[in-house]
């Protein structure tokens, strides 16, 4: 019996409803497999935390959770009992950078029997790979002078190895996918950086013959995403091209509620986390009626870096068959709650 051990956070808000969910469909996966287990230690870290103890999380708290398999998080943020900036850069921010996972991985695909904002969605399904350490988000930088005079200069970094390895990871998934890898550039207007990641683009896809590459500039590649998201499969972005692609990715779905991610670490030091794309929606928190598939979603993605890709499959046509049964919450146009859509997932899991 091979066990697998997760810190958990279900931090703020619905995390504290979706989080709960998406592990009975864990447990109800393990219970199929028969030959794994999975093992949760919660951690409460939250606003609620941080008001008790003055801050998101213990000063020990990336060494308490480096000897994970992997972090599971909800959502962090109530912005009426702490700032979101306080909330985001105490506990998120710490364990995305302070554990190296320096890819952002979003997929986003069409499920029949949700209404995609798009008149005609057709079977879209692709995949983000966005680097997430470095590009546009670099803090580097300064202000100087006042008023009339003042000046700005943010530093985009763009590092061989974060270009390198971001792109490596998205070849091998699209050989592992659809065998298309699509690179978002923007090297016609600006004139450090994206040529730079053109060139690295165009000297690795020769180790890559079996997949079919092409280059697009950003601004064409956010329409083409509107337009025809069945052409893609893998695309790779830098920080900023990504984030925004993602959200993109995000709302032809239906609803952010469905939004999965995982923030990945590559050189095996420290655990990767897994966390839906959406927030801790305090508008809806408390009701029952927040969408668990994010997270159940997400939790899917964490299988697949486990190698249990076949037991994530089986989730993730679980979820397919719920959406499509009509068994919805609110968000995406049903009246089900969080635990009716997590039984009929479970149901269906075990049905097979
Ligand atoms: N990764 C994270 O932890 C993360 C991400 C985004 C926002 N936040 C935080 O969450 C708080 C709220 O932020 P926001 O309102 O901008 O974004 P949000 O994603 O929490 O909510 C945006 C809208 O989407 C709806 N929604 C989101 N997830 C849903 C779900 N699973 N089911 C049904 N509806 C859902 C909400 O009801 C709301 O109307 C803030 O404190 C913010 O900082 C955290």
């Amino acid at each position: 019996m091979k066990t697998y051990h997760i810190a958990v956070i279900p931090g703020d808000g619905i995390g504290k409803e979706v989080v709960p969910a998406a592990v009975k469909v864990l447990h109800t996966a393990a219970e199929l497999h028969g030959g794994i287990k999975f093992e949760f230690t919660e951690f409460p870290w939250s606003c609620d935390f941080y008001i008790e103890h003055g801050k998101m999380m213990p000063d020990d708290g990336l060494e308490i959770l480096k000897d994970y398999e992997a972090v599971f998080l909800g959502a962090v943020g109530n912005p009426r009992l702490v700032e979101d900036h306080v909330s985001l850069w105490g506990l998120l921010l710490k364990i995305r950078r302070g554990f190296e996972q320096v890819l952002n991985i979003r997929p986003a695909k069409y499920f029949k029997g949700l209404n995609s904002p798009l008149a005609d969605p057709k079977n879209f399904d692709f995949v983000v790979v966005r680097e997430n350490s470095e590009g546009e988000y670099s803090e580097v930088g300064g202000r100087i002078h006042k008023g009339e005079d003042e000046i700005a200069i943010q530093n985009a970094i763009f590092t061989r190895k974060g270009t390198e390895r971001a792109m490596r990871y998205a070849f091998e998934l699209a050989q592992k996918r659809n065998r298309r890898l699509t690179s978002a550039t923007k090297s016609n207007g600006i004139f450090h950086t994206m040529p730079f990641w053109d060139e690295v683009f165009n000297e690795l896809k020769a180790d890559y013959p079996d997949v079919a590459v092409n280059s697009t500039h950003i601004d064409a590649l956010s329409a083409f995403l509107v337009i025809k998201p069945e052409l893609f499969d893998v695309i790779v972005a830098s920080n900023l091209f990504g984030d925004i692609l993602t959200d993109i990715g995000g709302a032809i779905m239906g609803s952010i509620g469905i939004a999965p991610s995982a923030n990945i670490n590559l050189n095996g030091k420290y655990p990767s986390m897994f966390e839906p794309v959406h927030g801790s929606a305090p508008d809806i928190a408390g009701k029952g009626i927040a969408n668990p598939i994010g997270q159940i979603w997400t939790a899917k993605m964490m299988l697949d870096h486990f190698g249990e890709t076949e037991l994530g499959g089986k989730i993730l046509e679980a979820v397919e068959w719920v959406i499509a049964k009509g068994i919805k919450t609110p968000d995406i146009g049903g009246t089900a709650t969080t635990a009716e859509v997590t039984e009929a997932v479970c149901g269906r899991i075990l049905e097979k």
